[in-house]
């Protein structure tokens, strides 16, 4: 009886709600993702995705959240590249970055861009970068606190140009971009999920994408190598991860509905108008994730400790 009841078990998961948290405000770049994956997700798993939003500390507070949930398939974690650089930012993290979690699968990887309120003088990034040197004192940088995209991509903004401004961090950057819009604060760089609509609609004023390339949905926007920021680009990878010891067969079948959702032409038109697009279906899976998040450990190291900025 206990056999089939087991068995019985596993074949049934999920039985009820997951909760799927985001380390960061709702209304925010992943947010935004989270909610369109938990979407398609949902109708794959045949129970409600929930998405709960942990903003703080640049992310570590969502993702201990879920390092000390019970690991029962029920609790999972929509976390992005801040996952590897809160491990080197931060002297003392809640949870062990690379033991505190199973992995489910890689989701999308979104580009950056570097704005500002509408009225700032500047109009391009070589202007930006003189005014910014000009006005150190004054010019206020928004992000999401240590370990955010946003803080990561304001790093590399202020170690390119040599020149450090005055940092507001916020719980996410959806608060931020609220700032942005009201005029309370000058600069952010921010993922494309977060920023293609406002600067489509003028409410924003943009700089460069952080992408290789130009964006569709950004035609206008500069690369900022283009805009004369050699070798800027950063990409903003997200991953679906679970409590360490999470059994096997929920965390195969997360992956398996992660690959439909990657699959699904809802998510993937959402995507394409928010410039970035689905992983491709072969990451959504543990082996691709951990191997991600450990060699972005690895990368953003030396960088981070040149830079020199930790969090205790
Ligand atoms: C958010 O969702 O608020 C962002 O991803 C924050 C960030 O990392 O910049």
């Amino acid at each position: 009886v206990s056999l089939f009841a087991a068995t019985a078990g596993a074949q049934t998961y999920p039985e009820r709600t997951i909760t799927m948290v985001v380390p960061f405000s709702a209304g925010g770049p992943t947010d935004t993702v989270a909610r369109l994956v938990a979407e398609s997700m949902s109708k794959d798993l045949g129970q409600q995705v929930l998405v709960e939003n942990v903003g703080g500390a640049g992310g570590t507070l969502g993702a201990a959240r879920v390092a000390n949930a019970e690991a029962d398939g029920y609790t999972v974690l929509l976390h992005h590249i801040g996952m590897a650089t809160s491990a080197t930012l931060y002297r003392k993290l809640p949870y062990d970055t690379l033991n505190a979690f199973e992995y489910v699968g890689l989701v999308t990887e979104v580009p950056m861009t570097i704005v500002a309120r509408k009225d700032l003088e500047p109009t391009d990034l070589k202007g930006l970068i003189e005014y910014a040197k000009a006005n150190k004192d004054t010019v206020t940088v928004a992000n999401a606190g240590i370990g955010a995209a946003s803080h990561l991509c304001g790093m590399l903004f202020m170690s390119a140009i040599e020149t450090p401004l005055v940092t507001v961090p916020y719980k996410g950057t959806g608060p931020a971009m609220t700032d942005l819009l009201g005029g309370q604060v000058d600069i952010m760089c921010d993922q494309t999920t977060n920023t293609t609509k406002q600067i489509q609609g003028g409410t924003i004023k943009a700089y460069a994408v952080t992408s290789p390339e130009r964006l569709d949905v950004l035609k206008d926007i500069p690369t900022a190598t283009e805009g004369g920021l050699a070798d800027f680009q950063v990409g903003i990878w997200h991953g679906i991860y679970a409590p360490k010891g999470t059994p096997a067969e929920a965390v195969d079948r997360l992956s398996q509905s992660l690959k439909v959702a990657l699959k699904d032409p809802n998510v993937a038109a959402r995507f394409a108008e928010l410039g970035t697009e689905p992983s491709p279906e072969a990451d959504a899976t543990p082996d691709a994730l951990k191997a991600k998040l450990e060699s972005e450990i690895a990368r953003w190291k030396p960088v981070i400790e040149a830079a020199g900025e930790y969090a205790d």
